[in-house]
Order: structure tokens, then C-alpha cells, then sequence
């Protein structure tokens, strides 16, 4: 059954390259990131691995754990990671769950027969830190993901999750962001002291409240 937005993640224990996780411990009471690579020792898995691994330090910074996940075992994960750190000049810094028996993977929805029946294709779960899913991504195996986009629709997430507010088209961290259309304008005066800009009733444009 697909996982949609708003559904809890869900739990499970897990084999991974940083030793057994069940995943809602691992995520605590932070965000989290779980994403399917198709198999081990594939290029653009490889590449892909390598550019998480040196984005960590912006996951941490938005208090967002990450864990991978690939259909093959532990042990082969550890040879990979030798292979993603002599070619993306990186050590593999975050768990990679070994999941050879496809359990996550099909708890997840991640093998999409009709692209590939073993493989799973290249999704991405944002979780929140009540547990419930926030954002779902769905790849085909031959095209990388962009972890900038990752980041950015991360800190849309978490910017709208503290206040009444959207972001719009192609935004990034700093631009201005759209008054939740629930709030009335006295209420969007309240809320943000730094004004806003009325384009339509529907359409007020306000300052990012926390910079
Ligand atoms: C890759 O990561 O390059 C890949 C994985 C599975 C199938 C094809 C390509």
C-alpha cells in the first residue's frame, strides 16, 4: 500500500552499516530522511551517496537524521562504501540499511514492479518530528536525485511547520513567503510584524519570519 502524506511512518528494525536501528529510536525527536538506492555498486547510487554524505553537516543543522537503504546486505554495503569514498572523496556517514530480504522496501512501497521488480526505485520519505510523513519523492534508477532540492523543500517543511505560512514557486531560504491563506489580514498583522504585501486577497507576501 502506497505511503502518502500525512500517514505515519512506519516502524521497523533494520541491519545497517552502523549496526541494528529501529528506525522511529534512530529518528528520535527530530526530522528524518529515508531513501532507496536500486543496488550496491551502481554509478549513480555512488555519486548519489557521496553528495548526502558531504551535505551532513546542512541535515544536522535542520536537526534531520538521515538513513539510506539498499536491496543488498550489510557486508556488500561496507565494500561499497570503499568504493563511494575512493570516487566521491567521502566516507559513507550515515546508516545504510542492508535489505536484502526487501522488508523495508516493501513496507515502503519502494519496488515499483513495473519499472523494475527486484530493484527498488529511487525514493525519498521527509518525516516530521511527530513521525508522519511530510514529503514523498519518486525517481526512476537512471536519474540522481538533487540534494540541494532536498534541502530546500526541507527547510519549507520546517519554516511551515513553525509558522502560517507557504512558500512559493522556486523559493529559497530568505525569500520572501505567502501569508497562510486561513489567516485574515488582521490576523496576518499580528503575526507578522514585519508587514506584508497584498498582490491578491489570496496572494500576501510577507518576509521569512525567522531571519
Ligand atoms: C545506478 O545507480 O546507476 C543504477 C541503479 C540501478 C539500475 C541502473 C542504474
Amino acid at each position: 500500500m502506497a505511503i502518502r502524506l500525512g500517514d505515519t511512518a512506519p516502524d521497523f528494525t533494520a541491519d545497517t552499516t552502523e549496526g541494528t536501528i529501529s528506525f522511529h529510536e534512530y529518528l528520535g525527536d527530530g526530522w528524518g530522511i529515508l531513501f532507496s538506492h536500486p543496488k550496491d555498486f551502481t554509478p549513480v547510487c555512488t555519486t548519489e551517496l557521496g553528495a548526502f554524505a558531504k551535505a551532513k553537516p546542512e541535515f544536522d543543522k535542520r536537526n534531520t537524521k538521515l538513513i539510506g537503504l539498499s536491496v543488498d546486505d550489510v557486508t556488500s554495503h561496507g565494500s561499497w562504501a570503499g568504493d563511494i569514498a575512493e570516487t566521491q572523496g567521502t566516507a559513507l556517514n550515515f546508516p545504510l540499511i542492508g535489505d536484502e530480504d526487501r522488508k523495508v522496501a516493501t513496507l515502503y512501497d519502494m519496488i515499483h514492479p513495473n519499472a523494475d521488480d527486484t530493484l527498488t526505485v529511487r525514493s525519498v520519505f521527509i518525516i516530521g518530528p511527530d513521525k508522519k510523513v511530510k514529503l514523498t519523492l519518486t525517481y526512476p534508477a537512471s536519474t540522481g536525485r538533487n540534494v540541494d532540492e532536498i534541502i530546500r523543500v526541507l527547510d519549507s517543511l520546517q519554516l511551515s511547520s513553525q509558522y502560517s505560512v507557504a512558500t512559493p514557486v522556486n523559493w529559497r531560504e530568505g525569500d520572501d513567503v505567502i501569508v497562510g491563506v486561513g489567516l485574515s489580514d488582521e490576523e496576518a498583522t499580528q503575526k507578522f510584524p514585519k508587514g506584508f504585501t497584498t498582490l491578491k486577497p489570496y496572494l500576501r507576501l510577507t518576509p521569512q519570519p525567522n531571519k
